[in-house]
């Protein structure tokens, strides 16, 4: 019986295994499969984005005969590293990003229903636009394949008039560093970047993050000097190196802002963060913003994907831009359905308990002496300066790369030359692994002292 249906070469992995599984004539092929069609079922919790795109009501469960048909069914006994669970990041403090899709999350991907997304015939991407622009009490979403790109298609999106102009943010601000110079790229914007670490160091500002006395400081207004690129964007990040903007000074930055006629972009990437930690609705920060862009592959723990959210007609001229810069992609559903499974059961049950960890840590460098830049720490990211106990970061992660054991990771944090490190909790950290990580810092304190 297999026999009969031709061989589909090329086809390594359960994702691209599952969409290829919703083509025709393919699903007609293997719908022949007794074996098969007794996996062909109805999917009724995708119901609403089925209802508003033409796809095929029928999908098929990518079943163990049909993915050993496909040549992709992975043997017992050689289980890729990637499926073994999060063993291997359980000690890893460099990120939030380095979570691996859990076996639960795999197999949502692997069962979901999928569609050509440029046709807007992915129902399980329909399904989480519609979801995420709900959550953040926005009219609609469009799925994006990173953090960067749904920023950079809001900020393009709100700047289409063209240069002269400016944008307002954060010198700190991901959409100013760390996004490849793409503001300026993309719109031909001059960023003004507020130096706001600087001033509350310095004890010159009383809020650590952006706020809307800058607005009204260094927006500069479309009055016809010749000198001037007009701010048409405020640019603010929530959470902003784990510190949550209040809701109530963003409601005073909204207010100013839009009085100046200038909208509002949220670098939300951790958002989810926010909202757990202060118990505040998402869409209550959501309302407060023109746009806003939400990350599934970080704190979440997706492998892939954000979303930008806002009005519906900004989201019709950002899927247009999206397509402009090779962004269009076609069954992402596979990718959508892990976003699901994280708003469904990472963000209500997981990031209380990272916020916790980091907690922990922080009363260790407390104890031990050590500086932390970032406080409070509101949640999941701990900046600290060891340099305050005599160390450098490299010297701490080597105290940390000797502890080598037979029954767990080793642990990772980034080095550096300075005191300065980042060290960053996710869902998928041991319960030993803040200790495992204090230890070495103790070892390494100890180490200094003895030297
Ligand atoms: C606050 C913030 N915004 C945006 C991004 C960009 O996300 P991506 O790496 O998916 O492009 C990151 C990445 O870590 C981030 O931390």
């Amino acid at each position: 019986m297999m026999m009969s249906v031709p061989s589909v070469p090329g086809i390594r992995s359960l994702q691209l295994a599952s969409t290829l599984l919703t083509r025709s004539p393919l699903l007609d092929r293997l719908a022949q499969l007794p074996a098969c069609r007794s996996q062909l079922r109805q999917a009724p919790h995708y119901a609403p984005a089925l209802n508003s795109c033409t796809v095929k009501r029928t999908y098929i469960r990518t079943s163990a005969p049909a993915m050993t048909y496909l040549g992709t069914a992975a043997p017992a006994t050689a289980t890729p590293d990637h499926l073994k669970g999060p063993a291997a990041v359980a000690y890893d403090f460099r990120s939030d990003t380095v979570t691996v899709p859990s076996p639960d999350m795999l197999a949502a991907m692997v069962q979901a229903p999928v569609g050509d997304d440029v046709f807007g015939e992915d129902p399980t991407i329909v399904a989480l636009e519609h979801r995420v622009a709900t959550l953040l009490g926005h009219e609609a979403a469009l799925f994006c394949a990173s953090g960067t790109m749904s920023n950079q298609l809001g900020i393009r999106t709100h700047l289409r008039g063209g240069a002269p102009h400016s944008v307002l943010a954060d010198g700190r601000a991901h959409v100013h560093m760390w996004e490849a110079g793409g503001i300026a790229a993309h719109c031909g914007a001059k960023v003004i970047a507020v130096d706001v670490e600087g001033q509350h160091a310095r004890g010159e500002r009383a809020q650590p993050h952006l706020t809307a006395h800058d607005v009204e400081l260094h927006a500069v207004p479309d009055d016809g000097d010749a000198h001037g690129a007009p701010t048409r964007l405020v640019c603010v990040e929530n959470t902003l190196h784990g510190s949550v903007m209040p809701l109530a000074d963003l409601k005073a930055m909204n207010e100013v802002a839009h009085a100046r006629e200038i909208p509002v972009h949220m670098d939300g990437a951790r958002l989810w963060h926010a909202a757990i930690q202060t118990g505040t609705e998402l869409a209550e920060w959501g309302r407060l913003c023109d746009s806003i862009s939400v990350c599934f592959s970080k704190g979440l723990g997706a492998p892939v994907g954000s979303a930008l959210v806002g009005p519906a007609t900004f989201i019709k001229r950002a899927r247009h831009l999206r397509k402009m810069y090779g962004g269009g992609w076609r069954q992402a559903g596979v990718l959508a359905a892990a976003a699901m499974y994280a708003l469904d059961n990472v963000f209500p049950l997981q990031l209380a308990r990272t916020h916790k960890l980091a907690a922990t840590l922080v009363e260790h460098l407390r104890r031990l002496g050590v500086k932390i830049e970032n406080d409070p720490v509101d949640t999941n990211i701990v900046y600290a300066d060891v340099s305050s106990v005599g160390l450098t970061a490299n010297d701490w992660a080597k105290a940390a790369a000797e502890d080598v054991r037979d029954d767990a990771a080793p642990i990772h944090i980034f080095g550096g030359a300075t005191g300065q490190i980042r060290v960053v909790m996710h869902y998928q950290l041991a319960e030993d692994a803040v200790d495992r990580l204090v230890t070495a810092l103790e070892r390494a304190i100890a180490a200094k002292v003895d030297a």
